[in-house]
């Protein structure tokens, strides 16, 4: 088989790369490791910044997404008891975000592409990437126990931090920045309405949590927990009681509980690995890098990257000019760093570690006055969570 682009993962980064490459005329193949049902089983991200939204509405895949996403003009922030609002709408002169799942998102880029007629492969084997250093890549796995050979221009590693495109770049050719926090978040989805409309961000002594949601009749909620913990050590029981203990006590008193639908753990990590390409592979999406939930940053990244990568590559192939793929990493990583540094700032205001003292706890009290009192800082916080322009 031959290609213009392999694109190896079929989440968010790759399907929705393979349909701006579409809209560019330039042809791809998705591989993708697991099965279709299980890529769509995956839940996570909940907030789609405009950019994101922008780029679905570009490739034909927002309908289902304006009929049933819910946008949101603002959220709670919440520390040492205090509740306060960010009016995303007023602070950024009319910005918003979108709850909408990245489930849903992923369903409504298969469904397109499948009715495009477009090739993906899943439950691809042995992915192994090959000559992406040369002017020839190819790409070679097992498919129901037959070898095959995927023959292409260009090599997109869209396949998350476990991948293969990263581990396949010579250790001495990349260069990575790690932070690894002493928690993880303990996630839960209940049909049941969510507590209030908007989002709640809340920290303090017993750790953080976040009330989010999918729909009216569907939330999502987090509650920060230690390293060693199982989602075994968590009855439902158990996490409605710790999320109502770390709540305001309005909100805890209108929390409507029920049983899980789903529930797990998420350890949290900040990652960049620098440069973005190697070669004729360039990475894209959780494959380069990996924000801590806390920002919503992560998917709304990915999509930034695949932008950027789109534009390149069609430049690449019709235009048989090279400019777009040189400057490729350098634009998507100056993006990425903003993310990394709001993502990294807003888990260590809302997080108990449990490494640090008073002075530190403090230090967030006083961080979190100072927010809530400055326009200016909350206007910061605004714009970066509607999304930082391409
Ligand atoms: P992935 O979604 O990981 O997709 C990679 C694909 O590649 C997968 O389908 C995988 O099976 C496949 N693959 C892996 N290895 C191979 C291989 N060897 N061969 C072939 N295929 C392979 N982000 C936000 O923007 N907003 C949020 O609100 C948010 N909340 C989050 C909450 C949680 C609990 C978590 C865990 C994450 C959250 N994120 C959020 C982050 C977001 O989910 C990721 O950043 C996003 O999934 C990245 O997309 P991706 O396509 O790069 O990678
Ligand atoms: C979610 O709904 O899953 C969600 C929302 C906001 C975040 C992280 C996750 O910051």
């Amino acid at each position: 088989m031959r290609t213009q682009v392999a694109i190896i993962g079929s989440g968010p980064a790759g399907l929705l790369l393979g349909q701006l490459l579409r809209e560019a005329g330039v042809e791809s193949v998705i591989l993708e490791r697991k099965s279709r049902d299980h890529v769509l089983s995956r839940i996570r991200a909940g907030v789609l910044e405009q950019g994101t939204v922008a780029l679905l509405d570009k490739v034909g895949a927002s309908a289902r997404l304006h009929r049933e996403g819910l946008p949101h003009d603002g959220f709670e922030l919440m520390f040492g008891g205090q509740r306060h609002r960010i009016d995303l709408h007023r602070l950024t002169g009319g910005g918003r975000v979108t709850v909408y799942g990245q489930t849903e998102v992923t369903r409504d880029l298969m469904e397109l592409r499948e009715a495009q007629g477009a090739p993906s492969v899943f439950e691809a084997e042995d992915v192994a990437l090959h000559d992406f250093d040369g002017s020839r890549p190819f790409v070679t796995y097992r498919e129901q126990n037959l070898e095959k050979r995927l023959d292409c221009d260009f090599i997109a590693g869209c396949d998350g931090f476990h991948g293969v495109a990263r581990a396949s770049i010579p250790e001495a050719a990349i260069r990575s920045f790690e932070r690894i926090y002493p928690f993880g978040w303990l996630g839960i989805l209940a049909d049941v309405p969510p507590v209030s409309h908007e989002l709640i961000y809340a920290g303090g002594e017993r750790g953080f949590a976040l009330c989010s949601m999918r729909s009216q009749t569907r939330s999502r909620y987090y509650v920060q927990c230690g390293l060693d913990q199982r989602v075994e050590d968590w009855s439902d029981q158990h996490f409605w009681d710790e999320l109502r203990l770390r709540l305001d006590p309005a909100s805890a008193a209108a929390l409507q509980t029920g049983p899980s639908i789903e529930k797990s753990i998420a350890p949290l990590r900040s990652f960049v690995a620098e440069p973005m390409r190697f070669g004729r592979l360039f990475l894209a999406g959780d494959a380069a890098h990996i924000v801590p939930p806390t920002g919503a940053k992560g998917l709304n990244l990915a999509a930034g990257d695949v932008h950027y990568l789109a534009e390149a590559l069609a430049e690449a192939v019709v235009e048989q000019s090279c400019a777009g793929l040189d400057a490729y990493s350098q634009k998507a990583l100056a993006r990425v760093w903003k993310a990394e540094r709001f993502s990294w700032w807003l888990t260590s205001l809302m997080h108990h570690f449990p490494e640090t003292g008073a002075f530190e706890r403090r230090m967030q009290q006083a961080e979190f006055d100072y927010l809530i009192g400055s326009e200016h800082a909350m206007a910061a916080l605004a714009e970066n969570y509607v999304g930082l322009p391409y």
